[in-house]
């Protein structure tokens, strides 16, 4: 009975794959978002930034130093540069050949039910670029997005209103200071930094209308605790383990 009262009480978690299957696929490519399809994952997660010449591209960070094994500051460079990069190579042979995904890419690949949570890493700039590739997709409706920047978040729940958006976080401070905020602002909720949610938080939050999503879990013991308490989201590099232990 308690068994089932646990199944009643906790609605399934969304199993979003942190950059795709990065745990072993290289991050942010096609290749690691069609392998978190293969795994089942519910949406795939993904980080961008605007090229020089105003197109969005999906790269975690600012420099394609780690990813590429090249020196370029992404803003500062040219799609047709960046995209003569091997962003796969360095997590194994048979990636070889992976580009640095334009975003429409992407999204392409999105299953039907499935979503994709776009994590937009540069600042407004970005937006205008961002609606003509969200608006030429023919799947707006499947994708969500975040940001930790808090006049980024507000800016992009202005210009997508039907679209879902969290606020970032990794501090609990901030978190407190802002939680009122994000409601009134039209957020659907905060997406945590798993070592700072707690039953509290998530009560709050949810007080508020407010969903609570986290990032990275990779211990399905941890994302059970997270679950328990009201978590709606988990954010993991394996999409695998997540799946069948939760
Ligand atoms: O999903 C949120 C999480 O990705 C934030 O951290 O550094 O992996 O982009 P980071
Ligand atoms: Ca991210």
């Amino acid at each position: 009975l308690l068994f089932l009262g646990n199944l009643i009480a906790q609605a399934q978690p969304s199993i979003i794959a942190h950059r795709g299957f990065s745990f072993v696929a290289p991050e942010n490519t096609v290749a690691s978002a069609q392998l978190a399809w293969q795994q089942n994952a519910d949406a795939v997660e993904l980080d961008i930034y605007l090229s020089k010449d105003n197109r969005v591209v999906v790269i975690h960070d600012n420099n394609t130093k780690r990813t590429t094994g090249q020196d370029y500051k992404v803003a500062e460079t040219s799609a047709d540069v960046l995209r003569t990069l091997d962003a796969g190579l360095w997590k194994g042979e048979q990636f070889k050949g992976e580009k640095i995904p334009f975003l429409e890419e992407i999204i392409a690949t999105v299953p039907d039910g499935k979503k994709m949570v776009v994590e937009i890493k540069c600042g407004v700039e970005v937006l205008p670029a961002l609606q003509q590739v969200v608006d030429r997709s023919g799947k707006k409706e499947q994708l969500i997005f975040i940001a930790f920047g808090w006049e980024i978040i507000a800016a992009t729940k202005q210009m997508f209103p039907e679209n879902a958006c969290y606020w970032l976080s990794g501090s609990a401070a901030d978190v407190q200071g802002k939680l009122e905020d994000a409601a009134k602002i039209g957020l659907d909720g905060i997406n945590l930094n798993y070592k700072i949610v707690d039953e509290k938080t998530v009560e709050q939050a949810k007080a508020l209308g407010l969903e609570v999503l986290s990032w990275t879990v990779d211990d399905p013991e941890e994302a059970r605790r997270l679950v328990k308490i009201g978590v709606t989201g988990i954010t993991t590099n394996r999409p695998d383990l997540m799946k069948n232990s939760l």
